[in-house]
């Protein structure tokens, strides 16, 4: 039966086999699309659902993957994209020669690699830092190989494909040695482990949907802590942070927010 018990139950395997902790998403919307799953597979439980999906790896992933929702793509909104490179990375360079940047819930590594692209680009001699981490260890795996499919690199001009990846077989490519070792990538839970400190870029992008409301404003107090002052954080384009005030940051542009200077 999917009645409380069997949720409570069934978070609290989830928690403990992979520190997801689905109290801090929200409800509502997590029920109804882990109950889809549970139902479409042919059982009448979570816990039930669970129990056997942990016991194959593959199946496990699946799930993990199909709960954290990794849909991305490289130069995603290529109008922000582009805003990077016209305004906030010109306003960041006034500061800092290298750049620490950190692509938080990076997914499959398109989101780094693209900052790669246009750093490469713009300072071509300058090795920056550039860290990306996600919650989901196979995503980070898949991100790390740097290899893709032509529909998941579409959207990328055809002259920045032919110099950044390497054809490697049937409608395959991969990333670039160059580009690849611009990118330490690592696991990391945005609502549970420490963050690292002095960053001039954050970006948070298409990772908060379903967070609780509480969860994502401890979100953006601790990457504001995280930034360097006049620091800045790159948010999707759906997700403009209302009380950016009370956070204490300025607007820099829509969807970019800036930690001021004397701060
Ligand atoms: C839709 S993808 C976004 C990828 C990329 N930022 C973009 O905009 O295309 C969301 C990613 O957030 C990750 N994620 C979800 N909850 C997370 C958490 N608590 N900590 C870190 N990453 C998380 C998921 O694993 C998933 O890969």
């Amino acid at each position: 039966m999917m009645d409380e018990q069997d949720w409570t139950v069934f978070k609290q395997k989830l928690k403990q086999r992979t520190e997801i902790d689905l109290d801090l998403y929200k409800e509502p919307q997590m029920k109804r699309r882990i109950g889809n799953l549970v139902t479409r597979a042919g059982f009448d439980s979570y816990t039930g659902y669970f129990d056997d999906a942990a016991k194959d790896k593959d199946a496990f992933a699946a799930f993990i993957e199909y709960l954290t929702i990794n849909v991305s793509e490289f130069f995603r909104t290529p109008e922000k994209f582009g805003k990077l490179e016209t305004d906030v990375i010109p306003d960041l360079l006034k500061r800092s020669q290298k750049l620490n940047i950190w692509s938080a819930g990076c997914s499959i590594g398109a989101e780094p690699y693209s900052l790669a692209i246009i750093l490469k680009e713009m300072t071509p001699n300058v090795r920056h830092r550039i860290l990306a981490t996600d919650l989901d260890v196979e995503i980070i795996a898949k991100a790390k190989r740097g290899e893709y499919t032509g529909n998941e690199i579409k959207s990328m001009s055809d002259a920045r494909k032919k110099k950044y990846f390497d054809v490697i077989g049937d409608d395959r490519f991969a990333v670039k040695n160059d580009i690849k070792s611009c990118i330490e990538f690592k696991r990391h839970n945005l609502l549970k482990d420490p963050f690292e400190k002095g960053f001039d870029l954050i970006l948070c992008r298409n990772v908060v949907i379903y967070f609780t409301e509480e969860a994502k404003e401890e979100l953006y107090a601790n990457f504001f802590k995280a930034l360097k002052p006049g620091g800045i954080l790159f948010v999707g384009a759906t997700e403009a942070i209302l009380n950016f005030r009370k956070l204490g940051y300025t607007s820099f542009q829509p969807f970019f927010y800036q930690r001021p200077l004397e701060s």
